[in-house]
């Protein structure tokens, strides 16, 4: 009797050598499975996915494809009941206490809601982290990509990226929006400072290191996916086609020949699929009057066909629901086009209606749900989600520590560009006798870090850890120096001409289509300033803090140096690094700058 039972058991016993074990929480009418086989760190991803897809419902597989917008869920309990797959931080979609710690609690409280669900598969939370983890205060701002992209040095990016991606895990993240390869035409675009600059292969390089960098982050079994940025030809949208009222280029057309839509813009894409990017967010804009994530070729015959992207591909913002007024449709034509996660900003309720009904009415197949639920699975197991979903707080303590941030000055002083340099005015003498500083962006760390800092906007002030550029001039220069400073440059108090004056002006901080500018240049106040100043100065150093190259042409015969700082971040004192000598200027125009 004991043998047949014996044999009974080891015949029917699964493959794998696990109990299943079913958890239900008495007040919790939701219970979820233990020592499934998926859950089986033991087993090949392959086995494990296989397990797990054959065990989901319809519902669940299209809850995973949902990339729901943390300030848009209205009831966390929401999490669980759609058994949404991702969540992310916006700009500025930031956690009550707005800590480090803060958001290792966030992100672990919405990770407790997918572990209610019925088969415990964890959350992916995304967030932009474009330079640094810039939404949190307290951690290292590097300079924004226009910066890295004057370093021109693969090396640094990869190092950037590195600690960027160990910032944002040590809060609980694991996937980064971020890097974007767009290819910059337009100077008067919002977003050309979150990209690498106008040439196509200083973009690919440079991508490609960031994107290793990123991806070689690995601690206690965890890594962290990049999220490439944005599909296809971002950066060469035509000035007064944005589809958004109240933006001029971004989220606009781009009416190039398909032939330099393949040169300059899929060339960085390519360059990512090689360096194994993890996944592909699909842009807002459109390329010959359609939208991209509506676009087949664009996604399955050109991304996934061509260039073999086996990663996942995902929306970005409210983009699909903008390829057609009705929801319904505009759902199909992107999930039928290849993109596997869409991005929900405001609603999500009506999604899993939506998909469901498209698969009943057979205008999106079980194939293609399946192939979308298989490509997230996957990414999630790559990252190790499945075997820690939660994360604990010792990692904190490297957020904004010393040594990152002396990355991100050494990052500061390797993008400073010298557009020009009369009688050797730079570098300056740290042992003169006095030096004035002016100007809007000289004691100003928002300024000094631009759009993407903290809110999605930037903002305008010193409310983050860091080091302004006049901190940095003060703590450079010898102890018998006077460093005199006024915004506006109102010296008229000082009776001898100081030796340098140096005035640190640019613009405000600004996002996307909010910063799309006709004609980017100075405000009255700073070149007041620099008007004042010069009054009471031998010389005039102008160090401009700005996402892109400013029409300054007018005024710079006037000045002895001029200096392109772009947006530097959290450590300002890399600028008086190379200001005073200590290092040489060597960052490269990453775009043209016409002088
Ligand atoms: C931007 C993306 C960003 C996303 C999430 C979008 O509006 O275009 O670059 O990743 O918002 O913040
Ligand atoms: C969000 C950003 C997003 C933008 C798109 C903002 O409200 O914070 O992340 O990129 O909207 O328009």
């Amino acid at each position: 009797m004991l043998a047949i039972g014996l044999l009974a058991y080891n015949f029917f016993r699964p493959l794998v050598n696990i109990e299943y074990v079913k958890v239900c929480d008495q007040k919790d009418k939701n219970c979820h499975v233990t020592n499934l086989p998926y859950q089986n760190s033991t087993l090949s991803t392959e086995e494990r996915i296989a397990d797990l897809l054959n065990r989901m419902t319809l519902a669940e597989k299209i809850g995973q494809m949902a990339l729901v917008e943390k300030n848009s869920l209205g009831n966390l309990d929401d999490l669980a009941k759609y058994g949404l797959g991702a969540v992310l931080s916006g700009g500025g979609a930031k956690p009550e206490v707005n800590t480090p710690a803060g958001w290792q609690e966030m992100v672990n409280n919405f990770q407790s809601y997918s572990q209610k669900t019925r088969l415990s598969i964890p959350l992916l939370y995304g967030a932009d982290a474009n330079h640094g983890h810039g939404q949190v205060p307290g951690a290292t701002i590097f300079p924004h990509f226009i910066g890295l992209g004057a370093t021109n040095d693969p090396g640094l990016v990869h190092e950037v990226a590195k600690v960027t991606a160990a910032e944002t895990a040590a809060t609980g993240i694991y996937w980064i929006f971020s890097p974007n390869l767009d290819v910059v035409k337009d100077l008067r675009w919002g977003r050309t400072y979150e990209t690498f600059g106008s040439d196509p292969q200083v973009v690919s390089k440079l991508g490609q290191a960031f994107i290793e960098g990123l991806q070689s982050y690995n601690k206690r079994g965890l890594t962290v996916a990049a999220g490439a940025k944005h599909y296809i030809s971002n950066g060469s949208m035509v000035w007064g086609s944005s589809t958004n009222n109240d933006f001029f280029i971004d989220q606009g057309n781009s009416n190039i020949s398909e032939a330099e839509l393949r040169q300059i813009h899929l060339e960085p894409f390519r360059q990512a699929v090689n360096a194994n990017v993890k996944s592909i967010m699909v842009g807002l804009n459109s390329w010959q009057g359609e939208k991209i994530s509506a676009s087949k070729y664009l996604i399955s015959d050109i991304l996934r066909g061509e260039l073999g992207f086996t990663g996942l591909i995902f929306s970005d913002w409210y983009g699909v629901y903008e390829i057609e007024r009705s929801k319904y449709n505009s759902l199909v034509r992107a999930i039928n086009a290849g993109v596997d996660m869409i991005m929900l900003p405001y609603d999500y309720e009506d999604f899993v209606t939506y998909l469901q009904r498209a698969v009943a009415n057979g205008d999106i197949s079980q194939e293609r749900i399946n192939e979308a639920t298989r490509r997230i699975l996957t990414l999630k197991f790559e990252l190790g989600l499945f075997d820690h979903p939660a994360i604990d707080s010792a990692d904190l303590k490297i957020v904004g520590s010393k040594e990152n941030r002396d990355l991100a000055r050494r990052a500061v002083r390797k993008s400073l560009v010298l557009l020009k340099n009369n009688n050797a005015a730079v570098p300056i003498s740290k042992n003169i006798s006095k030096i004035l500083v002016a100007g809007s962006a000289a004691h100003n760390l928002g300024k000094q870090a631009g759009g993407w800092t903290v809110e999605w906007q930037g903002i305008d002030g010193n409310w983050l850890p860091g080091t302004t550029i006049l901190d940095g001039l003060k703590k450079s220069v010898s102890a018998n120096v006077k460093v005199e400073y006024s915004l506006s440059g109102d010296f008229s108090a000082q009776n001898n001409l100081a030796d340098v004056g140096i005035a640190v002006v640019g613009e405000n901080p600004y996002a996307e289509g909010w910063g799309d500018n006709n004609n980017p240049s100075l405000s009255a106040e700073d070149l007041s300033a620099i008007n004042n100043l010069k009054q009471k100065s031998k010389k005039i150093v102008v160090i401009i803090i700005s996402g892109r190259p400013l029409n300054i042409k007018e005024y710079t015969k006037d000045w002895d140096a001029v200096i392109a700082a772009w947006l530097p971040g959290s450590e300002g004192q890399g600028v008086a690094d190379v200001l005073f000598g200590d290092y040489p200027f060597t960052g490269t125009l990453p775009i043209d700058w016409d002088l």
